[in-house]
């Protein structure tokens, strides 16, 4: 047994979160107010090109409002209320952090979308759902802090309705070695990457095949260089939920994918 899920859960681990946010929100929309997901994607999309990427994501996957989403490795819950509030969807996020399921659920109700969105902690690797759950699962920029990678897709499957989709958008290895901090891990004991040709032997082994595949490394490198050129984000931004070192974990992860120590991969996946 390893405590790999320990580290992952310590690194997310964010002691006065939920005030944080709130504090931060005063500074954007005074009072008790209803939010947006407009309002809350420079918060609360925690993946390279946020809420565009989340959009594109959707789409290849084709989700509309009859599809019941697991948003697997939510975070605070950006992209399951995108879904919820631009589709309809229904849609169940999991997390294996406490404290961000607790923002999640705050977010959502001041969204006003709890009646289609949920919130539970899990891990990933044991998810308590009855098998063919779902008709989509949807896993950004969560498969590299995992390390066993075949129980992850494993349980993906197990879940997930014949016919549905798995839409997955995560970093890959690249050819150099990894320089850290980056968003997901201070160091390599919460990394577990796996290269773009090892991810798709992973993803086949567990009975999966691709119906869209696609290297976003590019784009995503012309999105950083757009935002660099920008002024630093204030108010609401991901700083609010990972602290000061954010600016230079995301820093780091421009230069991975710059120097090819990173690569980026979106893909759609249905089961064989
Ligand atoms: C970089 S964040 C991405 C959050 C969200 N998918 C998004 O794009 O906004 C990675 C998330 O994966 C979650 N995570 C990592 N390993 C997990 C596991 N084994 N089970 C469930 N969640 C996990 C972390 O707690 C964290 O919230």
């Amino acid at each position: 047994m390893t405590d790999a899920p320990n580290k992952v859960r310590e690194h997310y681990s964010s002691t006065g979160l939920l005030n944080r946010i709130m504090s931060a929100l005063t500074t954007v929309l005074p009072g008790d107010l209803p939010l947006t997901v407009d309002q809350l994607a420079p918060l609360d999309q925690f993946h390279t090109r946020g809420v565009l990427a989340t959009a594109e994501l959707a789409s290849a996957a084709g989700l509309d409002a009859s599809t019941r989403v697991l948003d697997l490795g939510c975070g605070i819950g950006g992209p399951a209320r995108f879904l919820a509030s631009t589709l309809g969807s229904r849609v169940t996020g999991v997390d294996l952090s406490p404290d961000f399921i607790d923002a999640a659920k705050y977010l959502t109700a001041r969204s006003g979308l709890a009646d289609r969105v949920t919130f539970q902690v899990g891990d990933a690797l044991h998810l308590p759902f009855e098998k063919e759950t779902f008709d989509a699962v949807f896993l950004q920029h969560v498969a590299m802090n995992v390390q066993d990678r075949s129980t992850l897709y494993a349980e993906v499957r197990r879940i997930l309705a014949p016919g549905g989709r798995f839409a997955t958008y995560d970093l890959v290895l690249g050819e150099h070695d990894v320089v850290y901090p980056v968003p997901w891990a201070r160091d390599a004991s919460t990394s577990f990457l796996l290269s773009e040709l090892d991810t798709r032997s992973a993803l086949e082994e567990a009975g999966f095949k691709a119906v869209h595949w696609r290297n976003d490394t590019q784009t995503a490198l012309e999105w950083f260089r757009a935002v660099m050129a920008g002024s630093p984000p204030g108010g609401l931004n991901l700083g609010v939920v990972m602290g000061p070192e954010f600016r230079e974990m995301t820093a780091n992860l421009a230069r991975n994918l710059r120097e090819n120590r990173l690569g980026l991969l979106s893909a759609v996946l249905m089961q064989n």
